[in-house]
């Protein structure tokens, strides 16, 4: 999609393969194929919204509210005729159940709702005229430019679509390139741009990041770099652009978000919280639970029934009943993971679990590891898959120094009896990541809370009314009171 029209593309092009297989041996099944764009095409979509905003003069930019809020009304009334396609297609594409499949789409159909009732929400309250020192300031937000837009392959509608629509509402034009897995999805949707915004305000590039993303970096025309992902592609490309101090970041990175488990914790809500928390979507989140704590008081307990209902749950595919754990995308995934596995038992830790780390070869069962110590790369890295490490401790403060001296910061669960002693506990827990869990796996919805993380886990805030923030600037209108 390019300067509104849909290209016809006749370079190179990407196969696109599906992560789940239907056959007993590994076959993987051509979904479609995708542009495999260069330089010069790529720099030639980005010319398209750059052109579109026009220093801030084009048609979208200066278009009144109420006719942007039209285009975007229009685009989710075609969205929603796509739901089948683009459910059908997260499961084949990303192996992601029916169930979390169907959530995925309806949850950013309302998160596009949402969106369009706060932003003439904002737009009311930025409509007040405020008066001070004799002036009559009209406060106003405004767009900051042409934003490029990346999403993951775990969230590739979605968390895309956290990025997208808002910058997109708020007057910027983007480019946008999709995951890698889950790029197909995107497919059916890309009329509904078309036919819903102005030429140039919406443009897609495919292709490898190093081809297609680091070259539009390069020519400093990105003002917002916005991408949900890991930390290695953010850093990359932002040292790509040439005026770092006028780019603008909006990224949410890795996590290695722990469970607590106090003695007093009610030990059955705990584990399937736990389950939950490490296992969705096979760990494949930036908020999966990545570590459990246990204390020593329960640890031969949790560890004895945590292990049994990890092996009761049923793998298979997407779209069958009662399936939890599915096909993995990355093709490298189940060897990684391995890698962490065996790295873990060379340094003492044991499989607690009898089907963990079993293999085929595009999934690996879960393994649960214990006890995991800090010199174990499951424990340093974010492994973001099929692999539960548990690590015992016995004092809570010398915990807190530990979980204080990771380089993420994003959640915490705590699980424990009687939050009001537990307060001065979750006091100190809230200033260490942004969101702490009672008694609940981490998550990042609802949509309307604030999402982010300290230190490496995020840039910038995300959610229905923070994002409208992230993507504007304030700007006023001043005149003299006589
Ligand atoms: O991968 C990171 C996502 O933000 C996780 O979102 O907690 O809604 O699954 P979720």
């Amino acid at each position: 999609l390019d300067n509104g029209q849909l290209v016809p593309w006749e370079g190179q092009m990407d196969e696109v393969h599906s992560t789940i297989s239907t056959t007993k041996e590994y076959k993987p099944t051509l979904l479609g194929t995708v542009p495999h764009m260069d330089e010069p095409t790529a720099l030639g979509v980005l010319d398209s919204a750059v052109k579109a905003y026009d220093q801030g003069k084009g048609e979208w930019p200066t278009m009144r509210v109420k006719d942007r809020l039209a285009c975007m009304t229009s685009f989710v009334e075609m969205m929603k005729t796509k739901r089948d396609e683009v459910v059908k297609l997260l499961m084949w594409e990303i192996g992601k159940t029916l169930a979390d499949s169907e959530k995925e789409f309806d949850r950013t159909v309302d998160y596009i709702y949402d969106t369009i009732e706060d932003y003439k929400q904002l737009d009311r309250d930025s409509s007040r005229f405020k008066k001070v020192g004799g002036i009559n300031a009209h406060i106003r937000r405004g767009p900051l430019g042409v934003v490029l837009c990346l999403g993951p392959y775990n969230y590739p509608l979605n968390e895309t679509f956290a990025l997208l629509i808002p910058a997109l509402i708020m007057g910027n034009t983007a480019v946008f390139k999709p995951a890698k897995h889950g790029v197909l999805l995107l497919s059916p949707l890309l009329e509904a741009f078309q036919k819903s915004f102005p030429a140039g305000v919406i443009n897609v590039i495919y292709g490898r990041g190093r081809e297609v993303a680091a070259p539009i970096m390069k020519t400093g025309k990105i003002d917002v770099l916005a991408l949900i992902g890991n930390s290695k592609s953010a850093i990359a490309l932002q040292d790509q652009h040439p005026y770092k101090n006028r780019l603008r970041l909006i990224l949410g990175l890795e996590a290695k978000n722990p469970a607590i488990v106090l003695p007093s914790a009610d030990l059955e809500l705990a584990i399937d919280e736990c389950i939950n928390g490490t296992l969705s979507y096979n760990g494949q989140r930036c908020t999966a639970l990545k570590i459990v704590y246990v204390h020593e008081d329960i640890k031969d307990e949790f560890n004895k029934r945590f292990s049994k209902r990890v092996d009761e749950l049923k793998f298979g595919q997407p779209w069958e009943e009662g399936v939890k754990l599915t096909p993995l995308p990355e093709p490298g995934k189940p060897a990684y993971i391995q890698e962490l596995i065996d790295d873990a038992k060379d340094k003492g830790a044991k499989i607690l679990n009898e089907r963990g780390g079993h293999t085929s070869d595009n999934y690996i069962y879960p393994a649960v590891l214990y006890p995991v110590t800090e010199n174990m790369r499951v424990y340093q890295e974010e492994q973001f898959g099929p692999v539960i490490p548990i690590k015992p401790f016995k004092d809570i403060h010398a915990l807190l120094d530990e979980i204080a001296k990771s380089n993420y910061g994003q959640q915490v669960s705590l699980f424990g009896d009687n939050v009001e002693a537990l307060a001065p506990l979750i006091d100190v827990l809230v200033n260490l990541v942004c969101r702490v869990n009672l008694n609940s796996s981490c998550q990042r919805g609802p949509d309307v809370l604030p999402f982010t993380g300290r230190k490496d886990s995020a840039v910038g805030t995300l959610s229905v009314h923070d994002a409208l923030r992230s993507f504007s600037i304030r700007t006023f209108v001043a005149s003299k009171d006589n």
